[in-house]
């Protein structure tokens, strides 16, 4: 029997190809694992009505590590006219089967490390004094608040009249919004819990102190938004000061944050944020590391769940070309972040070692990496393919 179980779910486009490669790495370094396929995304919505299938939850339930590539979402009206006519007419909304993931495992953990690699051309530049050019090592991890917040999913245009009742018990809604007809007010609330905030600034800390880095920072804007970045500052300095003392806390203002990544990001380590602030924080600074060809990440409950993605899409135009273009890195340093979660720490290091040096000699790079635009002629203009940068990494890994 294999070590270890793994749910794979492909998903849609892309996601298809992307994770298979990962799979040929995991492979090539010996990771021993059996792979249970899980079914997710557009196929699934269309055919059955449901783009996370009862199965597929059960599947992760029952073996707790999940690989998952891309889906394809669409909007509400656009899903609704793809279902099969069998479906149609049934009252069936679309919700993004990611989001369903999240909730229902309670996936509340999620981290996006952003590192930069020697030799990627992709890599953030400044100018440096008398105009020399800095290339500034990068190796950030953000800590972000996966389940609450702005994307809480509660929200109202035209709010129900309890709601409209009690938002006029503030008096800043009285001042502010009183004036306004209810018909024409939207609102989407920011709650967070205590529990879970905890959870998520603990996960930094520990983190930060497994690591080795000296700093965490909050990057939300407690100034302001009183309540709930401020209630997200006030347990961070508390968990900080019961159980991390030798830990720095800084406390940053998520729009300043965004301006302070291009002037130093190399400053920065572990990051922490509410969910829509990370969100944010961690497109900027994957966009410093090369963008979504590197940008992976990892979701995890308090169960023992995780779920490793990258944080790219299911991207349908690259989809159905005879020799596939994209980057499998995001994908591969996914899988990488799946092998730490389980333990196969040794096994991760000589994946993210093999993928170093391939970016570090250059002869080998996909068309993102080369600024090209996307198209299937990329291929004879020079750049690799994602099977001969996948072939490559495990050439390396064999060396
Ligand atoms: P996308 O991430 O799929 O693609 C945007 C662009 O990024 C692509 O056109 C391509 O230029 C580039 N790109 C993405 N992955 C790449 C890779 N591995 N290597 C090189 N370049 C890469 O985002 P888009 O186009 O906004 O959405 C496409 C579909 O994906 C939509 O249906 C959207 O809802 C879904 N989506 C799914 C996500 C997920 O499964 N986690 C996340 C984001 C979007
Ligand atoms: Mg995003």
């Amino acid at each position: 029997m294999a070590r270890h179980t793994i749910v794979t779910m492909p998903g849609d486009g892309i996601g298809n190809i992307v994770l298979k490669e990962s799979l040929r790495v995991l492979e090539a370094a010996g990771f021993d694992a059996e792979y249970v396929h899980a079914d997710i995304g557009w196929e699934f919505w269309r055919r059955e009505g449901n783009p996370l299938p009862q199965r597929t939850l059960d599947l992760i339930a029952k073996y707790k590590t999940g690989l998952f590539g891309a889906i394809t979402s669409k909007p509400k009206e656009e899903a609704a006219r793809e279902l099969d006519p069998s479906l149609q007419g049934k009252g069936l909304v679309y919700s993004s089967p990611i989001v369903g993931l999240r909730q229902h495992f309670n996936l509340d953990v999620s981290i996006r490390p952003c590192h930069s690699y020697k030799g990627n051309p992709l890599n953030f530049i400044r100018r440096g004094p008398g105009g020399i050019i800095e290339e500034p090592e990068i190796d950030v991890v953000i800590f972000r608040q996966n389940t609450e917040g702005l994307y809480g999913g509660v929200e109202w245009t035209d709010p129900p009249e309890e709601v409209y009742k009690a938002l006029m018990t503030h008096p800043k809604f009285v001042k502010n919004f009183g004036h306004v007809p209810k018909e024409e007010l939207s609102v989407s609330t920011r709650i967070f819990s205590r529990r879970a905030t905890e959870r998520i600034l603990r996960a930094a800390f520990e983190y930060a102190r497994d690591k080795g880095y000296r700093s965490v920072t909050l990057a939300e804007k407690p100034n302001v938004i009183r309540e709930t970045s401020g209630m997200m500052y006030r347990l961070a300095k508390e968990i900080r000061a019961a159980d991390f003392p030798e830990i720095e806390l800084w406390n940053t203002n998520i729009d300043a944050q965004m301006m302070w990544l291009t002037k130093n990001p190399e400053h920065y380590g572990v990051i922490v944020a509410g969910n829509m602030f990370g969100d944010i924080v961690s497109d900027g600074f994957a966009g410093l590391i090369g963008g979504l060809g590197f940008a992976c990440s990892a979701q995890f409950n308090s169960e023992g769940i995780g779920i490793f993605e990258p944080t790219h899409g299911s991207a349908p135009k690259y989809a159905d070309y005879p020799v596939s273009i994209v980057n499998p890195i995001a994908m591969i340093e996914s899988a990488c972040m799946m092998l730490d979660f389980l333990g196969e720490t040794e096994t991760a290091a000589r994946i993210r070692r093999a993928i170093a040096t391939v970016i570090a000699e250059g002869k080998v790079r996909t068309y993102d990496m080369l600024k090209m635009p996307g198209s299937p002629d990329v291929i004879e203009k020079g750049a690799a393919s994602t099977q001969q940068m996948t072939d490559e990494i495990i050439r390396k890994l064999k060396d």
